[in-house]
């Protein structure tokens, strides 16, 4: 029996090896499989059965065989698997691995401010524009009408560039005026947003990079009430509908007049005298501005008898700080992630 069961498969192996050969597909592939292994016609399952009626003593030596067989044919028929579908076989993604967490990251306080603060203006139909931060003292000063010893040019307490004559970190976004107003005619609007450099010793209000915005509006017969009108319409669309505003008389070497706007605490609103952030004033300075200078156009290029304009000028890191009571100005700079996290 054990004889004739061994001559039997050796003759299915000869039949399995060459239909083996001839699996092109998957389909092709799957069709040899159910013949060898299908539960109830399957060539395996059945040569199985057929142990039932070998004599004891047989029994292990055809279930040897039985076995090898069934095991050839498994091992050729994956191989024959991997051959035609490559990809499913070689280790790539395990999806059963518990996923990589990746912190999300999130804008700054001082980006996320200054992205606040431009859509105000762009919705108001403002460009934004951007100068660079290594400055001519040209740009920076003069243009500005900030002399040469002007007591304006000690107050910034500039960095100059080592080895570059002339150049400096600009000390204010102000110079983008100078190169906007170059490269256009008048009508425009712009803001210009951007890190400034002052040699300030750090203290809680101030550090030797921040950030301001500059904005700036040239047309024919544009007055201080227009001025005046924008501001409000930006102050209350930031800091809310029923902060009220101070102009105060101001000066800058580049406008004339100029003002200083202060907005009331919108923190005690002038009730707490001990009040952290307006220290009980009721009023927080938050810009600079004011009609540009006829001056400063002419060296433009601009005829101020034809134009007039505003500019105006807010420091992103103070107003941050205030909106959001941090106590601390260089906390921004500190990179502590504990922080930073409270902001996102
Ligand atoms: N450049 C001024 C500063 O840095 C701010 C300013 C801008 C004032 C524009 C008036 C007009 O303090």
């Amino acid at each position: 029996m054990s004889r004739e069961l061994s001559h039997e498969i050796d003759e299915l192996i000869q039949v399995f090896k060459a239909e083996v050969e001839q699996v092109q597909s998957q389909q092709q592939h799957r069709g040899l499989k159910e013949k060898y292994f299908s539960r109830r016609k399957g060539i395996c399952p059945l040569l199985m059965q057929r142990l039932r009626d070998i004599p004891p003593k047989e029994k292990a030596e055809a279930g040897r065989l039985i076995n090898r067989f069934k095991q050839m044919v498994e091992q050729s028929l994956d191989e024959v698997f991997t051959r035609l579908e490559p990809d499913r076989r070689k280790p790539g993604i395990d999806w059963t691995l518990p996923p990589v967490s990746h912190a999300p990251g999130a804008p700054h306080l001082i980006e996320r401010t200054r992205t606040e603060l431009e859509d105000i203006f762009i919705q108001m139909g403002y460009e934004v524009a951007e100068g660079p931060e290594m400055e001519s003292e040209y740009n920076n000063f003069t243009a500005l009408n900030i002399p040469a010893h002007h007591p304006a040019r000690d107050e910034q307490d500039t960095f100059f560039i080592q080895d570059i004559d002339d150049m400096v970190l600009r000390t204010h976004t102000s110079p983008v005026q100078i190169r906007y107003m170059k490269s256009k005619q008048p009508p425009f609007k712009a803001i210009f947003p951007g890190k400034v450099f002052r040699k300030d010793e750090p203290d809680a209000t101030h550090t030797p990079v921040f950030h301001q915005i500059e904005g700036l509006l040239v047309d024919r017969e544009i007055n201080f009430s227009h001025l005046r009108g924008i501001l409000e319409a930006f102050i209350r669309a930031f800091f809310g509908e029923d902060i009220k505003t101070r102009f105060r008389p101001g000066y800058f070497p580049f406008t004339e007049p100029s003002a200083e706007i202060d907005i009331s605490c919108f923190l005690c609103f002038g009730q707490d005298a001990e009040c952290r952030i307006c220290k009980g004033t009721g009023w927080l300075e938050i810009l600079g501005s004011g009609m540009v200078h006829p001056g400063v156009l002419m060296n433009c290029g601009i005829d101020p008898d034809l134009f007039s304009g505003f500019a105006f000028g807010m420091g992103v890191d103070r107003i941050a700080l205030l909106r959001h009571g941090v106590p601390d100005l260089r906390m921004f700079f500190e990179n502590d992630l504990r922080f930073l996290r409270q902001f996102r």
